[in-house]
């Protein structure tokens, strides 16, 4: 597994990113859930993504339960607008996170510019919550959108990740192209900001036996940090790590030939 700095960020996370959206479609329980988390924890995915929206931090937060918290990188969202409703969110967020701090807290789904303005008072309740050491990193997240939302959340100093959108197609990318959106990403990674990339298998909606080629893809993308993808079984765990570790003996090798 290969670990690198999360942009400017000052964490280090695991490339392979456990994005745990969708572990409620095969875990009935806590601990169905939280034995699929530490079951990659064990494989070396120490960087793991929920939502507020999603249900599943109670399953994360029976994993972090059994941990030694420093252990993992944990990275949650919450899609509230205003100051009250985004303090609620992370007050909610510690509490099923079991934890008494979050990684990164993302502004969840920004689509618009005009979307990003009308977070600012939730971004009030981050700014407060870092200051009191609740909340390490700031960013947002910005669904399948692409084009000027690009550009907004490129440009706010305050934003340190960004979590968006790329497969090998461009497929479900919304308001342009793939190579405009790779640039994007580009300019994003060249100014420090963590990258984390989703929709590398277009949430599964692509023939089983093409994933492996969808998923290098993902891991040849040099501006993404992070490679956040929705496992939800011991099968997908086996086949994503292996492909993480195969992309991290690639890259250490390129990186001596440089
Ligand atoms: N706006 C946002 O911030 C936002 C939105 C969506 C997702 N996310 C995050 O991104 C994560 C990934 O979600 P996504 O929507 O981008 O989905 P994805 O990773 O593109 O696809 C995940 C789905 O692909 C199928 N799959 C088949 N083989 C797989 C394998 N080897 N590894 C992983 N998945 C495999 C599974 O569906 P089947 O079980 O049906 O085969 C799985 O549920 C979420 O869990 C969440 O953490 C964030």
């Amino acid at each position: 597994m290969e670990y690198l700095a999360y942009g400017k960020t000052g964490l280090e996370i695991s490339r392979l990113c456990f994005g745990a959206g969708r572990i409620r479609n095969t875990c009935d329980t806590l601990e169905a859930g939280s034995k699929l988390m530490l079951k990659a924890l064990d494989e070396g995915v120490t960087f793991w993504d929920t939502a507020e929206g999603y249900g599943t931090q109670p399953h994360l937060g029976e994993a972090v339960r059994q941990i030694d918290r420093e252990e993992v990188v944990i990275q949650t969202k919450t899609g509230a607008k205003d100051y009250e409703g985004a303090k609620a969110s992370i007050a909610r967020s510690l509490q099923e996170l079991q934890t008494d701090y979050l990684d990164v807290l993302l502004l969840h789904g920004i689509s618009t510019p005009e979307d990003l303005v009308s977070r600012e008072g939730a971004l009030d309740a981050f700014r407060e919550a870092k200051a009191t050491g609740k909340i390490r990193v700031i960013g947002c997240s910005t669904h399948t959108y692409t084009g000027p939302v690009m550009d907004a959340v490129i440009d706010h100093p305050e934003l340190e990740v960004i979590l968006a959108t790329a497969n090998k197609e461009g497929r479900m990318l919304e308001g342009g192209p793939l190579d405009k959106h790779l640039e994007y990403l580009q300019r994003a990674y060249d100014i420090g900001k963590g990258i984390s990339i989703m929709k590398v298998v277009v949430a599964g909606d692509i023939p089983e036996a093409d994933m492996p080629e969808w998923i290098e893809w993902g891991f040849n993308l040099e501006t993404a940090h992070a490679i956040n993808l929705g496992m939800t079984d011991y099968r997908h765990i086996t086949l994503d790590v292996g492909l993480a570790r195969a992309s991290a003996r690639r890259r250490l090798i390129q990186r001596k030939a440089a």
